[in-house]
């Protein structure tokens, strides 16, 4: 691969902003200062009135998952290509171990589903179903295979949830061999109750959903597991943080010195439960889990954005196509495939609603959407950055781009947007992936299959 040179353009990293030029040798940022001479036969990439940033990293992405007899929409390909058009360069997928199974026969799976198809780099998470006889080695196993976290499920009983004896073995676990446990915390025996009330009454309809997962049910589990963190003596991330409630309970552990982060989603930052009573079936495209909000929870969120009680800005992007997948919930809202679609929309998002209305800066935003989770999840300084040594995983933002998202218009493979209609200014004008030009003005340049495996650090607790 000839070198690269990235010119008159500024860099922000989630340290600072600077005039700099940026030159690439091979997979790896070289050099990062103002007037870097460019090596004969160099490409050069003219950045004038652009940003030049560390990619995106999306920590919670839901790619080929299988769901009540379905799965997700989009595969490992379709997936990352519509991440990279949006600017980000690596995900953490979620591996599912089937209740009985071991670990690595998951990791196995999710590695098939990867192989030929992941355009840009991914890492693995893995949802622990089960720790019957051999899941504490099983941990440790996937560890030394770099996977460095683990999500439990706080709800959905029956299905993907475990008790509190598993939740707190598993914490101890990665108190000793410094992975992170990920929680979905919500308390999913009460919302069982509410839910079997409400479907006796007759309460079939997609606003159902979420009146029968209250606020108060998150921050029970929120409160619980940061709780079972304590006693363990291990750091705790709690996944997809949707409300007020939810974050005091982080806020008030943090204050306290305990290791608890989280992260939220463009969709509670954004969108509010009135989404769930559209005309028609409407709604379903908005049923996921935690649910949307009453609007006076958006403001927190931004506030705990901008104050650092939230680390991150994840997708959870977990597909279903509204015409043969969310309908298979007409009659019932708890057979609504639970899911919305967002990878690719992250970046524009948040830096029109974060950075251009005032409420994030810069450097900020590159933090929460790149920088942390590649801190907190074992990637940096090798992702996450912009600096010699450093994955050349680089996007080049043009902040005066308009764009109308629209599924019209969108590279994912799903029959709607969340978001269809909004007006952003700023987009990704080039990715680089490890050197390599994958989306160029709207063009893809990429090939399935050239993303790779993402052997991640159990940092034992180092985030900074
Ligand atoms: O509704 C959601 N969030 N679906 C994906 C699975 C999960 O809980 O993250
Ligand atoms: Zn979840
Ligand atoms: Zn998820």
């Amino acid at each position: 691969m000839p070198d690269t040179l990235i010119r008159n353009g500024t860099v922000v990293t989630a340290r600072d902003t600077t005039r700099a030029d940026v030159l690439i040798q091979g997979e790896r940022i070289r050099e990062v200062r103002a007037g870097v001479a460019a090596p004969s036969g160099a490409a050069i990439i003219d950045a004038t009135g652009m940003y030049v940033m560390p990619g995106g990293i999306d920590a919670h992405t839901h790619l080929d998952m299988p769901f009540g007899g379905s799965k997700s929409s989009d595969d490992f390909e379709t997936g990352t290509r519509a991440a990279a058009f949006g600017g980000t360069t690596s995900i953490v997928d979620f591996a599912i171990q089937g209740r009985g199974t071991r670990m690595r026969d998951a990791l196995d799976t999710w590695w098939k589903k990867a192989e030929g198809r992941a355009c840009i780099d991914y890492g693995l998470h893995m949802i622990v179903t089960d720790l019957g006889e051999c899941g504490l080695e099983d941990m440790d196993d996937m560890v030394r295979e770099g996977v460095a976290s683990f999500k439990l499920f706080m709800a959905y009983p029956n299905v993907l949830m475990v008790d509190d004896a598993t939740i707190f073995k598993a914490l101890s676990q990665t108190a000793k061999n410094g992975a992170l446990i990920c929680m979905h915390a919500e308390n999913g025996s009460v919302i069982a109750v509410i839910i079997a009330r409400a479907l006796a009454e007759g309460k079939t309809a997609p606003i159902y959903h979420a009146l029968t997962r209250p606020p108060r049910a998150e921050a029970e589990a929120v409160h619980r597991a940061i709780a079972m963190a304590e006693i363990a003596g291990a750091p705790v991330y709690i996944v997809h943080l949707s409300s007020e409630d939810a974050l005091n309970q982080v806020r008030e552990a943090r204050d306290r010195g305990v290791p608890a982060f989280a992260e939220t989603c463009p969709q509670y930052l954004l969108l509010s439960i009135e989404e769930l009573e559209r005309p028609g079936f409407e709604g379903a495209k908005y049923v996921f889990t935690p649910p949307l909000r009453p609007k006076e929870h958006l403001p927190k969120l931004w506030d705990g954005l901008k104050q650092d009680h939230l680390q991150v800005v994840s997708t959870d992007h977990c597909p279903f196509c509204f015409e043969d997948q969310k309908m298979l919930g007409k009659d019932d809202f708890t057979k609504i495939p639970n899911g919305g679609p967002g990878i690719e929309n992250r970046l524009q998002l948040i830096h029109h609603y974060g950075v251009n209305a005032g409420k994030l800066s810069l450097n900020r935003f590159v933090e929460l959407t790149s920088t942390t989770p590649a801190r907190i999840f074992g990637m940096y300084p090798r992702k996450g950055e912009i600096a010699p040594g450093s994955d050349a995983d680089i996007v080049i933002w043009d902040p005066g781009a308009s764009l109308t998202i629209s599924a019209k218009t969108h590279h994912m493979r799903v029959d709607y947007s969340m978001f269809e209609g909004f007006q952003v200014k700023g987009n990704a004008r080039t990715v680089l992936s490890r050197g390599e030009v994958i989306v160029d003005n709207g063009q893809w340049k990429g090939k399935p299959g050239r993303g790779a495996y993402l052997k991640r650090a159990a940092r034992g607790g180092a985030w900074r």
